[in-house]
């Protein structure tokens, strides 16, 4: 599909979920693929959806970014999904702190919501899924942890482009808590895509690309344009 569709269909399938299921919890990733989806939600609210009954649960967090930091992610779920989806703030959960405990209490946050309903996925260009690098094991669960240098330069944007100053560690769901959604909806959109998304869909199951466990996962949907599949 043209990448213009992407965020649409996403947004389709969430929307559907949601329509039969108003309070599901929806797992939110962030980065650039996604945005496309939230704001084609926030579409579909002005037209009746009902998004405001849903509770979030983001991916990951840097470590060092106080939560009004714009470009933490605590923001960019607030300012691009929960604000306007009217979602209140005490049905947010963005993973938060810089130890064992932490991330523990994160797991808790996940367990006593019943889980996750729905989760988006974006890939990183190295395969990683949440902040989840390359030799990450598939029973990992939220933890604390070190960030690639190439998602650091990947993921410079935000920060003027200096890659010494994006965060060096992250706080983010392990592959077993992102593998216990109930349903998972993988979006990814350009060439520079296209590699991991191959790899991850059809190279073997591996550490080495932690984006290939999904195919472990009974119920994955994949939404890609063409250039991030390398079809016509
Ligand atoms: C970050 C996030 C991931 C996201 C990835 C891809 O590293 N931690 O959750 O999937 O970026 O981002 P983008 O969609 O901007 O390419």
């Amino acid at each position: 599909m043209p990448r213009a569709e992407v965020g649409r269909t996403a947004a389709g399938i969430v929307a559907d979920a949601l329509s039969s299921s108003p309070a599901a919890v929806l797992g939110v990733a962030t980065g650039s693929s996604p945005l496309a989806l939230y704001a084609d939600l926030v579409a579909r609210r002005a037209d009746g959806l009902d998004t405001t009954g849903v509770t979030l649960v983001a991916l990951d967090e840097y470590l060092g970014l106080s939560a009004d930091d714009p470009r933490s992610y605590a923001a960019y779920v607030r300012s691009s999904i929960a604000e306007p989806l009217g979602v209140p703030a005490d049905r947010v959960h963005v993973p938060t702190g810089s130890n064992d405990d932490d991330a523990l209490a994160f797991e808790r946050t996940i367990a006593s919501l019943g889980g996750v309903d729905l989760q988006i996925v974006g890939i990183g260009r190295n395969g990683h899924i949440g902040f989840n690098e390359p030799g990450s094991e598939r029973t990992s669960r939220t933890r604390i942890v070190e960030l690639a240098e190439s998602t650091r330069r990947d993921n410079a944007g935000p920060f003027g482009g200096d890659v010494d100053a994006v965060p060096a560690r992250a706080i983010t769901q392990g592959l077993a808590t992102i593998l216990s959604a109930r349903r998972i909806v993988l979006l990814a959109s350009g060439e520079a895509k296209a590699d991991a998304l191959r790899a991850a869909l059809m190279g073997p199951v591996t550490a080495d690309v932690p984006a290939s466990f999904l195919q472990l996962h009974p119920d994955v949907t994949v939404v890609a344009d063409h250039e991030a599949l390398g079809t016509p």
